[in-house]
Formats: structure tokens, C-alpha cells, sequence
């Protein structure tokens, strides 16, 4: 039995108080719906910046009435330190999401980006201290690697941020370091590479690649490539991600105060991503015939990134069960029903 499997028979057993910020967000509402159905009790904070009423309403419509009434959501803002502290109330584990994402969201804006996701996360940092929680996990992000060449991407080595968004990603890094070494409130960090699956919104200038291009090709639109489409990404599939957190929040105190990449350790290029989503559509009895728009590089960019995704494996036991295949198959017709 692998270690996920081992904590997905033991948690129902003894259910916890668990606190997901940016619960209705896509990456949050999918912790809750696997949080509620493992019978725990599970407290969620938004203030719907980016994510949805109708996300909550979905998973209401998944779990028993019994599992909803253990939900309580606090319509609140990380930014307000009085809204962390209210939500950290008798947690036991809190799983920080909360954040603007997009790197040309933090291009454009860099301002509202830092004052959610630097502001906002020390509020989290200091409610969840005080609260005493027994961990703090965080979503941090593949982008603090920046501008560094190596491939597979090993955590201790990383580069310069290339956008305002990795800059603020950092930041919440060298904030949860510093609360351990200052402190002694230790916390994990879960270093996100392209997470994709359902209720990950496919509209909006800040989309992300899989749901937009998907959204497109169902409606007929085109679908557009920055670059020459052999950029390339370690799609993490939703499932992957939260079988990471459920580990990371109940992981051992020696697994503590680090980061961790979060991804399958395969890369895929821009290329391959748009057939295969081509092919899944197909599968699911829906052509797209356009060919692709190649159009200049984005500013912000990272051009390659793959996961070494050992140090997860050994000192969480974090196994991923799901490829990109395996994840687009799954999420496709999720938004073939919801988007189509
Ligand atoms: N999706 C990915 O591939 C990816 C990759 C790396 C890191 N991350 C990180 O994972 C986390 C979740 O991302 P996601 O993809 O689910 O994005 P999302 O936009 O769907 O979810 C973020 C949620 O946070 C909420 N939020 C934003 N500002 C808030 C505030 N001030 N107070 C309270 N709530 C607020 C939003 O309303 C939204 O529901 C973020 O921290 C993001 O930076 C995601």
C-alpha cells in the first residue's frame, strides 16, 4: 500500500479540522470536494477575486448533505489579518492556496499581485502561527526557478524570477524559512508545476494553457501558441496536486521546513500538448480541424521546465498516479459538459 493510500484509509478514522484558502478557486475547490468526501471538517476562505460561487456549488452537488454541513466558507480577504485569524480558528492543518496567479497578471499589475500574495500570505504566516496549527502547507510555484538552465529542476537550485508573480512566489519561500528559523513554526512548500483539470477556468486574459485551448478548440475558435510551440511544461494533473497536500499536511516534523516540487517528472512541449488535447476531444466524438496560430514568444515565460520530483517521492512519499494523458482523458469531458 503506498502512503497515500495508507492516509486515504486513516484520516476518516480520526477527521480533522482542515482550512483551505481560495477555496473556490480551481486547485481549492478540488481539495475540498476530496477533504469533504474523506468525512473531515473543512473551513474555506475567498473573497471570489478569481474564483467562483458556482466552484462551491459544484462540489456541494458531489458529497452527501452529511459531508457539505462539515464545510463552513468565510467570504473574507487574505489581505485583512483579522479574516486569516477568524479562518485559522481551531484548524488543525491549513492548506494556504489563496493567491493571484498569471504571470501576465503580475506583468500588468504588479501591485494588486504583491499585496495578495505577499501581504495576503504573511497575514496567513502570522493567523496560523498564532493559531497554533499543527501544519502549514503552501502553494508555492515552479516559477522560482526562473532563469536558471538545468534541467530536471532539483529544488535547491534555483535562479532569478522572471516575472512579478515568481518574485512574490519567492518571497512566500524565504518568509516561511525565516518563521521556522525565527519562530519555530515550520511549514512545507508545494512547488506547483502547471496544475490542470476540471473547474480550472478556461476564460479570461490570465487563463491557463490546458483549459483555454481546450475552451477554444470545443467552441471552434483558434488556438494560438506563443513561440515556436516546442516550449515545454510538466502538467500536473489536479488529483497529483492534491495527493501532494494531504501528504505535506500530515507529513512528519523531519519533513518539515522545505520545499517540494509537485509535478510527474514528463515533459511535454506546446506541440504535443495540442495534439493530444486534439485527440481527447476526438475520443470523446468532437473533431477540431484548425491548425494551430504561432505567434511571439510571451514576455515572463519560462521556456522549459521539468520536474526532479525525487525528493517528494522519498521524504513525503508522494507517488503520482496520473499522467498528462491520463489527466487530460479524465478532465475532458468535464469540459466538454461545462464549457461546451
Ligand atoms: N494552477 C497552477 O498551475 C499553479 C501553479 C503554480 C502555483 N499555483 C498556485 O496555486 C494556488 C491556487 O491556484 P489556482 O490555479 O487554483 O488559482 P485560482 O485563481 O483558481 O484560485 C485562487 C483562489 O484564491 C482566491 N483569492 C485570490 N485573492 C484572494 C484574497 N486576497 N483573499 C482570499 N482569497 C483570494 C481566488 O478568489 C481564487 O478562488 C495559487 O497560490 C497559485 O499561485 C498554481
Amino acid at each position: 500500500m503506498t502512503a497515500y493510500q495508507k492516509l486515504l484509509q486513516a484520516l476518516p478514522e480520526a477527521p480533522k479540522t482542515w482550512l483551505v484558502t481560495g477555496v473556490a478557486g480551481f486547485i481549492g475547490s478540488n481539495l475540498l470536494e476530496h477533504l469533504l468526501k474523506l468525512d473531515q471538517r473543512v473551513v474555506g476562505l475567498d473573497n471570489f477575486a478569481t474564483g467562483f460561487r458556482h466552484n462551491l456549488v459544484e462540489v456541494q452537488k458531489l458529497v452527501t448533505d452529511e459531508q457539505w454541513a462539515r464545510f463552513t466558507f468565510i467570504e473574507g480577504d487574505i489581505r485583512l489579518l483579522e479574516d486569516c485569524q477568524q479562518a485559522c480558528a481551531g484548524v488543525d492543518y491549513v492548506l494556504q492556496q489563496a493567491a493571484l496567479g498569471s504571470v501576465p497578471r503580475s506583468i500588468n499589475d504588479p501591485i494588486a499581485t504583491n499585496a495578495t500574495n505577499i501581504s495576503g500570505f504573511l497575514n496567513m504566516l502570522v493567523a496560523a502561527k498564532e493559531a497554533g496549527v499543527k501544519s502549514f502547507t503552501y502553494a508555492a510555484s515552479s516559477s522560482t526557478y526562473g532563469d536558471h538552465p538545468a534541467l530536471p529542476k532539483v529544488e535547491e537550485n534555483i535562479g532569478k524570477p522572471l516575472s512579478p508573480y515568481a518574485v512574490t512566489k519567492y518571497v512566500n519561500e524565504l518568509y516561511a524559512d525565516v518563521f521556522a528559523k525565527t519562530y519555530g513554526f515550520n511549514t512545507i512548500g508545494l512547488r506547483y508545476f502547471n496544475v490542470f483539470g476540471k473547474r480550472q477556468n478556461p476564460n479570461g486574459a490570465y487563463a491557463a494553457v490546458i483549459p483555454k485551448w481546450t475552451s477554444s478548440m470545443i467552441h471552434g475558435g483558434e488556438v494560438y501558441i506563443n513561440g515556436d510551440g516546442e516550449t515545454s511544461r510538466d502538467f500536473c494533473f489536479i488529483e497529483n496536486a492534491v495527493q501532494a497536500n494531504l501528504l505535506a499536511a500530515t507529513a512528519p516534523d523531519s519533513a518539515k521546513n522545505e520545499v517540494y516540487n509537485v509535478a510527474v517528472g514528463d515533459r511535454t512541449t506546446l506541440n504535443d500538448l495540442y495534439q493530444a488535447l486534439r485527440s481527447a476531444l476526438a475520443e470523446n466524438g468532437r473533431g477540431y480541424e484548425l491548425n494551430p496560430v504561432y505567434r511571439e514568444f510571451r514576455a515572463g515565460d519560462v521556456r522549459h521546465s521539468l520536474a526532479d520530483i525525487g525528493k517528494a517521492s522519498e521524504k513525503l512519499g508522494y507517488a503520482p498516479e496520473y499522467r498528462i494523458l491520463d489527466g487530460i482523458s479524465k478532465a475532458m469531458p468535464w469540459y466538454i459538459e461545462h464549457v461546451g
